[in-house]
């Protein structure tokens, strides 16, 4: 056993950092891209959030090597005593002090970005409700006596700052953009409230980050933030009425009774029980980010909603023909 001891160490630590550095080249190069990641920040809050999570790290690697350092220095280096005096120093620096003063710093400056993240808005604010699977969108231009409705998708002004207001008509839901800035919950019965600003133009996605049933983990969508002009272009066009034409797929459309639930502007359907399908043909996803906007994955999705949705209160309508699904999907397609 004691010629062991010297070789042995070394020799036991190399899979050992083998395994870390693998871990860490794993961590580093996954997740770290993408249109819903934290570390790929797209506005002003969520750098703010990437900037105190990467000092956070910084400060955790640091302590966890010296933690580790020193207890390596101690049972495999040290080989004096250690006197009273010197344990309990160590214990009140390294255990006592020094997390006050780190978490201290820590805590007043998160503290000191929080006013940032809620302040005041430059005009435009926009009321999300969260729904058992899907988001219920109005957009409120400064002075404006009615919304504009929409669903499952928000798009934003790039370098203004908009005004969020979080609000669910169920259970808790949870809103959360990771490029554009932190998390709010839902909660019934009241309305939170958080601003963003934008400071790239892209598609980025968002998700429900709080359990809120069966289809929890397919309720996300997308946020399209657009240069300022773009964005008065599209929320003009938004505010709208349907470009319903004539034709079979309207037919079909109010001979299902769609317009129960679903409203279209500038026609008879005024149903506010589901999505608002005004302008669906020009959203970037179906059923809230878990389909693509195809006329094929509208006729299946109207076919069987619980198949691509599990829990999706929209009845299956899988008494229509193929094409009589095929008809209705390519019209609410067009319907841009
Ligand atoms: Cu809505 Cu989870």
């Amino acid at each position: 056993m004691p010629q062991d001891g010297p070789q042995a160490g070394p020799r036991r630590a190399a899979p050992w950092c083998r395994l870390l550095g693998a871990f860490l080249a794993v961590a580093l190069l996954s997740a770290c891209d993408g249109p819903q990641s934290v570390l790929v920040p797209a506005g002003e809050d969520a750098s703010q959030i990437d900037r105190l999570f990467r000092v956070m790290l910084a400060g955790a690697i640091v302590l966890w090597l010296g933690m580790n350092g020193l207890f390596y220095f101690i049972t495999r280096r040290y080989t004096g005593a250690i006197s009273r005096r010197r344990a309990e120093a160590v214990i009140l620096g390294g255990g006592v002090a020094l997390p006050v003063v780190v978490i201290t710093a820590l805590l007043v400056w998160g503290l000191s970005i929080m006013p940032d993240q809620r302040a005041p808005g430059d005009g435009l604010r926009v009321r999300i409700v969260g729904e058992q699977f899907w988001w219920r969108v109005e957009y409120w231009p400064e002075g404006a006596e009615a919304p504009v409705v929409s669903a499952n998708e928000l798009r934003l002004p790039v370098g203004q700052r908009s005004e969020i207001l979080l609000d669910t008509a169920d259970v808790i839901h949870a809103f959360w953009i990771p490029a554009l800035g932190g998390k709010m919950d839902m909660i019934p019965g009241r309305t939170n409230r958080m601003t963003l600003v934008p400071t790239e133009a892209g598609t980025f996605r968002g998700a429900c980050t709080e359990f809120c049933g069966l289809s929890h983990a397919l309720m996300a969508l997308n946020a399209v933030t657009l240069p300022e002009p773009a964005f008065a272009d599209w929320l003009a066009a938004e505010a709208g009425p349907a470009r319903a034409a004539e034709g079979p797929g309207r037919d079909l459309f109010f001979r299902e009774g769609c317009g129960a639930c679903h409203a279209l502007r500038g026609t008879p359907a005024q149903g506010a029980v589901g999505p608002d399908l005004t302008h669906l043909g020009s959203r970037t996803s179906l059923a809230s980010g878990i389909l693509p906007m195809t006329a094929e994955a509208l006729a299946g999705w109207i076919r069987d909603p619980q198949a691509a949705k599990p829990g999706a209160e929209m009845p299956a309508y899988d008494h229509l023909t193929e094409d009589e699904l095929a008809t209705l999907a390519a019209w609410l397609e067009g319907l841009e």
